[in-house]
């Protein structure tokens, strides 16, 4: 997946891969920058012009979603697949009611009529559990507060009862204790739907209650996935380690108490390398992860695009 900027064409996201399944949430996790959300626009088929895939499918139950026309793509998206967004109050129009908001997505989404849209819109407010729903569907966005905002944006990417649910960063704009209400309601709603849900995040102290897998990025590759229990206590990639490191210790167990930060910084897109692209940054570097393009090892279920893989220890 590749932008064709000013300076020339800059990749952003290759080598990566992801397999959901029905009613399980995947986290998707790394710094800003590693392409968490082009791989999730991607799969929308919400790309600016700029964004091209050259290479690689996106498979919803077993088509190409990459060969659909754009009238085809956008039903999938208006049904099948849905996302939310980090900051609800782009995403909501200012000079509509929330009512008219959701209820237009339910008609997008189901061709239902006007009453029927708005009577599903007030089972949507429930389902993302806010109450009052008769005299909320008349707010206008702003006068709802963040965590109330993203609710509705919730309940409008459930318009078309979808079977996938992207979220990317839904909880990084709202402060912590609204934050871990998102994140209730949307492991709640996963379940009660049997959502296939792709949770997208740089904090992976939010991961633990929330996701079954997890897959963690850098530099626009998948570098370590494997289920979130097995990768917390023994990550097999120096760069999980650094990540898992830097959550406190509430979130894990039998770690030290002191939050360390990884050194350095990932490297600027388009950035051309031999080797391992965290190599720079590692602690455990050695000249061979400097010389060819290292492969996605696995490890039983686990995979980790680590030469060390199996000499160390990391946990
Ligand atoms: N519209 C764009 N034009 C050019 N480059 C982009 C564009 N959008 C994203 N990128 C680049 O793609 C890479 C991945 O970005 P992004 O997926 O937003 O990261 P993340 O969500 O993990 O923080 C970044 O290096 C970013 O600079
Ligand atoms: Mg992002």
């Amino acid at each position: 997946m590749e932008f064709q900027t000013p300076t020339g064409t800059v990749a952003a996201v290759n080598e990566f891969s992801l397999t959901l399944q029905p009613g399980e949430t995947v986290a998707l996790v790394g710094e800003s920058g590693s392409g968490k959300s082009v791989s999730c626009l991607a799969v929308m088929g919400l790309l600016p012009p700029s964004g091209l895939i050259s290479s690689g499918s996106i498979l919803f139950n077993g088509e190409d979603l990459l060969s659909f026309d754009s009238n085809r793509r956008r039903r999938v998206r208006g049904k099948d697949i849905a996302m939310i967004f980090q900051e609800p109050m782009t995403s909501l129009n200012p000079v509509f009611r929330v009512g008219n908001q959701i209820a237009e997505a339910t008609q997008v989404a189901s061709g239902a009529g006007k009453v029927d849209s708005m009577k599903r819109a007030k089972e949507l407010l429930d389902l993302v559990r806010i109450s009052d729903a008769e005299s909320r569907l008349k707010n206008y966005p702003h006068e709802m507060s963040g965590g109330m905002r993203q609710r509705i944006m919730i309940a409008m990417a459930l318009a078309g009862k979808p079977s996938v649910l992207i979220a990317d960063e839904p909880t990084t704009a709202l402060d912590v204790t609204v934050q871990a209400q998102i994140l209730e309601l949307l492991a709640d709603i996963q379940k009660e739907m049997d959502l296939a849900m792709l949770f997208v995040t740089h904090d992976l102290g939010v991961v633990a209650g929330i996701a079954d897998r997890v897959c963690v990025m850098y530099a626009g590759q998948k570098v370590e996935m494997g289920g979130v229990n097995e990768v917390y206590e023994r990550p097999l990639m120096p760069y999980t380690a650094g990540l898992l490191s830097s959550v406190p210790r509430l979130m894990r167990t039998g770690r030290s108490d002191r939050l360390t930060t990884i050194p350095g910084s990932s490297p600027e897109p388009g950035t051309h390398r031999t080797g391992c692209a965290f190599a720079p940054r590692c602690t455990y570097v050695q000249d061979i992860c400097r010389e060819g393009p290292i492969p996605l090892l696995t490890q039983q279920s686990r995979e980790a695009r680590c030469i060390r893989l199996d000499d160390l220890s990391l946990a």
